[in-house]
This record gives C-alpha cells, structure tokens and sequence, in this order.
C-alpha cells in the first residue's frame, strides 16, 4: 500500500470502520460514503446506516478479525470499536477490552497490509474531574498539555495512545498511523431531543451547565467529526505519522461565557479560564485546521436553533 502512505487515502479507496454502527461511527460511515468512498462497517452491533457493507464481528476475537480484515482488504481503517462510556463496566474491564481492541485492530490491520490506520482517544486523558482536583496547566487546551487519566476508561485510551506510537515506530515506514480525541459527540437526533451519550438531552445540558462542566463543556457534532475523518484519510501522508488530535467545535456547550462559566463551576481553572475568548471552546482545534484544514462547520447555536423537537422514539426512527 505504499500509494496510500504516499499520496493519502482519496475517494474511490476502500475504508474499513470499526465500530461503524455507533453514536459516532454512524456518521463517520455516512461522511466517508457522501465523500465517495467505499466504506465497510465491522462491529459486533448491527448498523442502522442503509446501503453499507457490514460485517457482524466481535474485534475481540483476534484470529476471526485478522481473516476479516484480510477478506475486506480495506487500504485504511478507522478504529472506533469501543467502551465508550467511562464507568459502563468496571474499571479494569473497561481498561482490558479497549487495549485489547486496540491490539487486535492493530494486528489485522498490519495484517492486511492497509496504508493508514486512524484509531479513536478521547479528550478524558487531560484528567478534567478528577476528584482530587485537577488544574489545566494553560488553557485553551491544546494536545501538548500533559495527560493525566484518573479512570479506567481515560487510562486505557492513554494506554491506546502509546500502542499506535509504539505501532509508528514499528511499521511507520509503511503505515500512516493517526489518533483523534473527539469531545462530547452530538448525534445529529440528539439535535432533535434524543439522549446524549450521559442521558441528558443538549437543551437539559444547556439549562444545567453543571452537567457538561464536567467535561469543561466540550462537544462536537458527529458529522463534522466523520469530516474530520475524511481530512485525516486525505492528508494522512503529510502530517507528523502518529500525530493527535482534537476535535471540536468551536464554541463551548454552555449559555453564558466559557470563561465565567469555568470561574463559576470549575473554580481549579479561574486562573487560566482567563486566556479562553468569548465564547470559544476549552480545547483549541488549531493543529487540525494547521495541519488539516480541518475546523467543525457546527455549532449548537445553530443546530438546536434549526432543529424540531421530536420525541426519542421518533430520533431512533431517523
Ligand atoms: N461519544 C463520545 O462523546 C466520545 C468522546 C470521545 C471519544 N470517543 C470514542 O469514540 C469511539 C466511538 O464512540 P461512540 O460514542 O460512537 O461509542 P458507541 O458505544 O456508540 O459505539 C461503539 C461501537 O463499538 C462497538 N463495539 C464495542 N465492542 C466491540 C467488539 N468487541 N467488537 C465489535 N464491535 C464492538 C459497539 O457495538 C458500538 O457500535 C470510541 O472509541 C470512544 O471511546 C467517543
């Protein structure tokens, strides 16, 4: 695949996502698919995304993925197969099935000789909520700042981090290897009323800004987010081989200042919360737009603004 390391994975390559049937990984199959590419989606879950190929497969199940990734012969993969959410089982199993994962990709996808291989972090290895208290070295945060994971979930994506940078020293001479964090993802239903990933609606988020202080009121729509994954695909060949990245919006998911809001609800960043304009997000998006060209085109001042409410049972409908 030295084409693709080259010169990037462009329209017409064939893309392998795992995790495909996801909050995220729904619309990062339909934005690889819009943007023309041939997408397969392998996730033990059945994807509600129409007209994609889809393999039902536990990634767990290293030898059964190593022959599936050689079957599908994709030329990237994009690894979201996940426990998503930190706290959903215990610590320690949250931590030993996302490495897992992580390892079990890694090996097929080597396997099967692909070009690229972008693989899903999170925000969370920053360490924000930790219960000891956490203070941002600098804000807005950028992905220089130091890590500092204090939950199952959060350690094992730190722990993923340094898989795929092992991975570039291994067989960075024939595979691009990227990592993306993306913040708080909003399915486009959740617009509409459905639950977010926490089980709160966007609206309860905004009404009670103690929710999303938690995560320093991130966020970022899963349709720019698969964006993101197409200009990572495209540019793959001319950025730093491992690089991470944020992803985000631009903004922050909160009504009043970012600043103020930090001050008032996470008072261990009044100090820095200072340097954060406006109403622009805790996490800059700058090395995506440097490197990529990439920045989110959503915001939810416009998304909710034009979305109707309808009921969750219509959003699973959609
Ligand atoms: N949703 C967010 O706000 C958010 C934020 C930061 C990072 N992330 C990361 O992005 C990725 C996607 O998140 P999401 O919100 O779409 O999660 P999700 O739970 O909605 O989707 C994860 C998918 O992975 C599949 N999966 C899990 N274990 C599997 C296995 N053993 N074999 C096959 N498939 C398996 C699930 O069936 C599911 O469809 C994850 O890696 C997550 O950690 C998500």
């Amino acid at each position: 695949m030295s084409a693709t390391v080259t010169a990037g994975v462009h329209p017409g390559s064939r893309v392998l996502v795992t995790g495909g049937a996801g909050r995220l990984g729904r619309s990062v199959v339909n934005e690889l698919m819009s943007a023309g590419y041939e997408v397969v989606s392998v996730d033990r879950a059945h994807t509600a995304v129409r007209d994609v190929r889809q393999i039902d497969l536990d990634l767990l199940d290293t030898a059964a993925t190593r022959e599936a990734f050689i079957e599908i012969a994709p030329d990237a993969v994009v690894h979201l197969a996940a426990i998503a959410v930190p706290g959903a089982l215990p610590d320690a199993d949250v931590f030993q099935i996302n490495t897992q994962l992580a390892w079990s990709v890694l090996e097929a996808a080597v396997a099967a000789e692909v070009g690229a291989l972008l693989v899903a972090s999170s925000p969370t290895v920053i360490g924000y909520g930790a219960p000891g208290g956490w203070q941002p070295t600098y804000l807005p945060l950028d992905e220089d700042h130091p890590i500092a994971p204090w939950n199952g979930y959060a350690v094992s994506k730190a722990a993923v981090e340094e898989i795929v940078q092992m991975a570039v020293r291994r067989y960075g001479e024939r595979v691009r290897f990227g990592l993306f964090r993306p913040c708080y993802v909003i399915a486009p239903e959740e617009w509409h009323g459905a639950r977010t990933q926490q089980g709160h609606t966007v609206a309860e988020r905004l009404s009670d800004p103690r929710l999303s202080a938690v995560a320093l009121f991130n966020y970022v729509d899963a349709r720019d987010a698969g964006d993101f994954v197409r200009a990572w695909l495209q540019h793959c060949a001319d950025v730093p081989n491992g690089e991470v990245f944020f992803v985000t919006a631009s903004d922050a998911l909160v009504l009043e200042s970012t600043a103020s809001s930090l001050a008032r609800l996470v008072p261990s960043t009044a100090d820095a919360a200072a340097s954060v304009a406006g109403n622009s997000g805790a996490f800059s998006g700058r090395r995506a737009e440097q490197l990529l060209g990439w920045t989110a085109t959503r915001s939810w001042r416009t998304e909710l603004i034009t979305a109707s409410p309808i009921d969750d049972q219509e959003a699973s409908r959609a």
